[in-house]
């Protein structure tokens, strides 16, 4: 059997340092190359390249020089970031989308992996339990960026039998990395200031409701998605994906099981726009028809883990 080369693009950022580790682990140290447009400190060990994928010259020679067969494409500006400066969000993302599809197509690279988001729905689309083909009208840059990758994907798949997954990942939350630019960031930073004995100053409204996933759960799903048999695959643009949906008055009071003195305030600030567009949950039933999805965390599991490994990283006994 053929060796796989996998390229990370991005393996510095929230979900690519942890899928980074998880590729490792599943094909060999040696044959996973992160690259990321600058080198990060906690970087895992292993090789490492700058790249900045917007550069499709450097990303061709890479993908030659490594003899890549596999592509996870994790670099993207998220969607608050993304409204601060809408025409340079897309372009970059949208650049470096378009080089990964051509570099891949030129090359011969088996798989590609790209992650779409709940962002691609909005206003429109029906809230609870949104379907795989509900209206996508967006209403943030970053939204219309993964509605247009999607139909690039499923484009080359039919017209050049390339093989691009992708996933439409809920707000990912995890205690191993730290999230940027998104609006679901917040479920991550609550879990560092209860941790630290802090209050916390949550930009969303405490009745918010989004769809979460664990981030084990993410990259279960990153894994299993890629590694499942082609033919299983009906959707070709990117699979709707759920794991939870909460409140940030649920997180808080799922953290307060353990820490009874934890407190948060309320402050919506620009983000709240951006999180009132989105679903409040998804229906993933093609995941798990196509290809076995099912997520093992809920809200109390994910809390009792992320405190855990935040009270080792803070030296502060959490629960227990
Ligand atoms: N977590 C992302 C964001 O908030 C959604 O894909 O932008």
């Amino acid at each position: 059997m053929k060796q796989d080369n996998i390229l990370v693009i991005g393996a510095n950022g929230q979900i690519g340092a942890v899928l980074t580790e998880a590729l490792r682990e599943a094909y060999g140290t040696d044959h996973v190359l992160a690259t990321d447009i600058r080198a990060a400190e906690t970087a895992t060990p292993g090789p490492f390249e700058i790249l900045d994928a917007c550069n499709g010259a450097a990303l061709n020679e890479i993908v030659r020089r490594w003899r890549i067969t596999q592509i996870y494409h994790l670099a993207a500006i998220l969607s608050a970031r993304g409204e601060e400066n809408p025409l340079w969000a897309w372009n970059l993302n949208m650049t470096s989308w378009l080089n990964v599809l051509k570099t891949s197509l030129d090359n011969g690279v088996a798989k590609v992996f790209y992650p779409s988001s709940i962002a691609v729905f909005g206003p429109d689309a029906v809230k609870q339990n949104t379907p795989q083909d509900a209206v996508l009208i967006p209403t943030t840059v970053y939204g219309i960026s993964k509605v247009a990758g999607e139909n690039w994907a499923n484009y080359y798949h039919h017209k050049y039998g390339l093989d691009v997954r992708s996933l439409r990942y809920p707000g990912i939350i995890g205690y191993q990395s730290d999230p940027g630019g998104g609006t679901t960031d917040y479920a991550v930073h609550i879990y560092h200031y209860a941790v630290k004995g802090e209050p916390y100053e949550c930009f969303l409204r405490a009745d918010t409701a989004l769809p979460m996933l664990y981030m084990p759960d993410a990259i279960r799903a990153t894994l299993e998605l890629m590694e499942a048999p082609a033919q299983n695959l009906s959707v070709r643009t990117s699979y709707n994906l759920a794991g939870m949906t909460f409140t940030p008055a649920e997180v808080a009071a799922s953290i307060q099981k353990y820490l009874p003195d934890f407190q948060v305030r309320y402050q919506p600030d620009a983000r709240q726009k951006i999180a009132d567009s989105w679903p409040a949950s998804i229906d993933d039933s093609r995941a798990r028809h196509d290809w076995g999805w099912m997520p093992q965390y809920n809200l109390d599991a994910m809390t009792r883990d992320m405190l855990q490994h935040l009270g080792e990283r803070y030296g502060r006994k959490v629960g227990g």
